[in-house]
This record gives structure tokens, sequence and C-alpha cells, in this order.
């Protein structure tokens, strides 16, 4: 059986590696991140893989089926964090999967598939603002036009994968071919109330709600503080103020559309100086893909109003697009299916948060299970769950694993 002291040990572990004194940020190609990986493939070495880093940055370990060269079925999570993170939120994922790797070996135990354990580097995007790097280059829809997205110290993605070790000329070579991937298959905490509500410890996720992030910068005139009138300021902040509240107003007026402004900077940045430039992020979701596009085109038309009527330059650029992405039936029934033989109601929800299997949709199948989180709190570090809740989304996990059948013979 899976151990939980375990998983719960090793994401303590790599809640350890952070920038974050006291709490835990590791963004992608950090130094935190490259000893995180260290940690993750030593893991899945010892639980008998073949493990590797790929192209990207992502770790992989492969246990071979009964014979060599079966196409796998995939399993994993991200290993990077948002800022002041939860120590669950990705690596839940990563640590469980391999988990049922080391238990199926230590069985001597051969499936007639491979299974792969993938560890994402960026699913957050956190630090270049695009998001689902990791994934998209497994997937082959990595954007070269990513390359050249910098983060907030002006370090581009080119130069950060080349401070890592990673040659940006061959990120293609992370990428999979639909022939060798079965499905992929994600444990990852709810991040939300609802199993929790309603006494389950587990769940089957039947789609992930699509996402648009923008990057909006606002350009009026840095001034000084005493002297000029309030009638003739050009004030970035003010105008990105009159912005926040327009998204909030526009996400607010239509059932499960969120929108959120997350990020917000302002430059010169002193107490006695007129913003010159306002810089945030918007984000915007929905699982109905024309609530989504409605939305950003509004928020769009109507930041420009806010930019014209107070005379500052408005900058809009699209970081990351994806559509709602539903998880396959014949992967949900086989997850339910786990979950029914545990003794356990199937609950179907959708996910509200974005996960990997967004952009390993464009590859090849994609299933998720969810594990009840407390309270539902996520993006937070009091994100928290149980040992027996651990334990009981490891073994169903296990059994849909040890039960999987590909497509083609379901
Ligand atoms: C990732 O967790 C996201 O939903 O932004
Ligand atoms: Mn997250
Ligand atoms: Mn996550």
């Amino acid at each position: 059986m899976p151990d939980q002291r375990r998983i719960l040990a090793r994401c303590d572990a790599l809640a350890r590696h952070s920038e974050l004194a006291g709490g835990l940020t590791r963004v992608y190609l950090s130094r935190e991140q490259a000893a995180a990986n260290e940690l993750v493939l030593g893991w899945m070495r010892e639980a008998g893989m073949v493990a590797r880093l790929d192209a990207i940055g992502n770790v992989v370990g492969r246990r071979e089926g009964e014979r060599p060269g079966l196409p796998c079925l995939m399993l994993g999570s991200h290993l990077d964090t948002v800022r002041d993170a939860g120590k669950y939120d990705g690596m839940l994922g990563v640590v469980t999967a391999i988990e049922c790797v080391a238990d199926l070996a230590a069985r001597g135990k051969r499936l007639p598939f491979a299974i792969e354990v993938i560890g994402f580097a960026d699913e957050e995007g956190v630090r270049f603002g695009s998001t689902l790097l990791g994934s998209r280059a497994a997937a082959g829809t990595f954007r070269h036009e990513t390359l050249d997205a910098a983060d907030k110290d002006g370090v581009s993605l080119r130069e950060a994968l080349r401070g890592f070790g990673l040659d940006p000329a061959r990120i293609g070579e992370a990428a999979r071919g639909r022939e060798d991937v079965l499905a992929y298959v994600e444990l990852h905490i709810e991040q939300g109330p609802v199993l929790e509500a309603e006494g389950l410890p587990v769940g089957v996720v039947s789609a992930i709600n699509g996402a648009t992030r923008l990057a909006i910068e606002i350009d009026g005139v840095a001034g000084h503080a005493g002297t000029v009138p309030m009638t003739l300021r050009q004030d970035a902040l003010a105008a990105a103020a009159e912005c926040v509240l327009a998204i909030e107003r526009r996400c607010s007026s239509v059932a499960e559309l969120v929108g959120t402004v997350g990020r917000l900077e302002t430059l010169p940045g002193a107490v006695n100086v007129i913003p010159g430039t306002a810089r945030f992020t918007i984000d915007i979701r929905s699982p109905r893909d024309g609530d989504r596009v409605a939305a950003v085109e509004e928020v769009c038309a109507e930041l420009r109003s806010i930019a014209k009527r107070r005379g500052v330059m408005l900058k809009v650029a699209k970081t990351h697009e994806g559509g709602v992405a539903g998880c396959a039936p014949w992967l949900m029934e086989q997850i339910g299916a786990a979950i029914a033989a545990e003794g356990i109601a199937v609950r179907e929800l959708p996910s509200g948060a974005g996960h990997d299997g967004m952009a390993m949709i464009e590859l090849c199948d994609v299933g998720m299970l969810f594990v009840r989180c407390e309270k539902g709190i996520s993006h937070n570090p009091a994100e928290s769950i149980t040992a027996a809740d651990a334990e009981t989304g490891a073994r169903v996990f296990l059994r849909f694993i040890e039960n999987f059948q590909p497509k083609a013979t379901a």
C-alpha cells in the first residue's frame, strides 16, 4: 500500500526548497527548483524508475511495463509554486504518483503499459506570466515567441534556460509522440470547498475551466506630487485603479465568471511622485469559453475608454489563453470505478483552477482525481490536507493505475 507518511514527509521536504524564508515560493528555473528536481529524481530512481530532466526542465521518470518500449500511462503534476504557496498544490500529485510506482515495484508488478511520472517545471506561470510552459513543451505546443518573455528583473526565458543549463534551441526535444502516451492522469488537491462540504475525500474532475491572462501597462506622466494640480495629472495608478474596479464589475455580472488582478506595480514608486507607469496582470476564467471571450473583449474595450478619457497610454499583451479542457469520459469512468471500489460515493466536479491537463489535452486524453483540502484553501500557506485523505487519494490512484485499460480496449 502507498505510504501516506512518506507522501506527506516528501511534500514537507520539497517545501524546504524555497526562495521565501519561512514560507514557500519556488519559481521556474530557479536555484530552488534545481534542488527540488534533484530530490524528485532521487525518489524516482529509488522507486525503480529511469529518471531524467527533459529539455524544458520537467523531471520525467519511467518504469517499463511487461516489456520495454510500450506506450505509457503518464501521471504527474507540477513542481513550481505561486508566491507564498501551500505545499500540496502540484507536489501532492507528483509525490503520490511516485509512491504508487514504488508500491508496484516493491511487489514486482509489471503492467501491460509503461508508467511515466512527470513533474512539470512551470504550471503556475509566476515568473514569466505565460503559464503551462512545461506541459506545453511536453505536448509539443510550446511557442518559440515565449522565449522573449522576461521576468520582473528583465531576465528573458531564453537567458534563464541557459542559466539553468538548458539549450533553448532544443526545447522541441521535450515534445512527446502521440503514439507513446495512452493518457495523462493527474491527482491534485481540489483547491475548492465542494468535497469537504459533501463529506467526500476524493472526486472525479469533469473539466478544467478556460482562462485568459493579460499583461497591462499604463503610461501616464510622472510628476511632482506637490506642484501638479489634480486637474492636470496623467496619473497611471489612478487610471489602473479605475481599470481594476471595471474588471471586478464586469466579471461579477455573469455566473461562474471570475476576474482577478493579482499583481500591480507602479513606477517610479515614491511617496512624492505621481506614478508615471502602472503595470498589472488580469486573469479571467469561466467554465464557458463564450462567457470568457466576451468578458475579455469587453474588459479591453473598457480599459481603452478609461485610458482615452484620462489621457494615458494603454498597452495590452495576452500572455495566456486556454479554452475549457474536458476530461475524457472513458478516463472519468475508470477513475470513478476506482473510487467506487473503495466504497466511496462518486462525485464529478469541474475544476476552477488551471492544471497541466489544459496543455496535455493537445497530446492525449486527460483525466484528474481531486483530493479534499481543508476549507478549500489554496494558493495560501494555510493549504492543508489530512493524512487520511492523502492515503485514500493514493489508494484510489493506485487502484486506477492497476486497472487502467487503454482507450482502444476499454
Ligand atoms: C494554477 O494553479 C492556476 O489555476 O492559476
Ligand atoms: Mn496553483
Ligand atoms: Mn496546481
